[in-house]
């Protein structure tokens, strides 16, 4: 993670996503920032669809783009990205 840069978490919120785990995903993500004191450093937001509703669950971590998400595999990606 470039400490220079805000990351950015954008998870897709549209309906097919959402209604295919994304859902649970914001609170997962949400505690993991909480438990690992990154609320300051990392931008967290939503977004409506990506397009590739065929291919999601959709999340993007920094410049990185996960397809069929798991809720269960979230916090794996998120230690990749910002394990310390
Ligand atoms: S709803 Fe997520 S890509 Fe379409």
């Amino acid at each position: 993670m470039d400490k220079n840069q805000p990351a950015e978490i954008v998870i897709c919120m549209g309906s097919s996503c959402f209604s295919r785990g994304n859902k649970g995903g914001v609170a997962i993500i949400k505690q993991y920032l909480r438990d690992k004191n990154l609320e300051a450093q990392v931008v967290f937001r939503g977004s409506h669809c990506f397009g590739e509703c065929e291919n999601g669950p959709v999340l993007k971590i920094g410049d990185e783009k996960y397809t069929q998400v798991d809720t269960g595999m979230i916090t794996e990606l998120l230690d990749k990205h910002f394990a310390l």
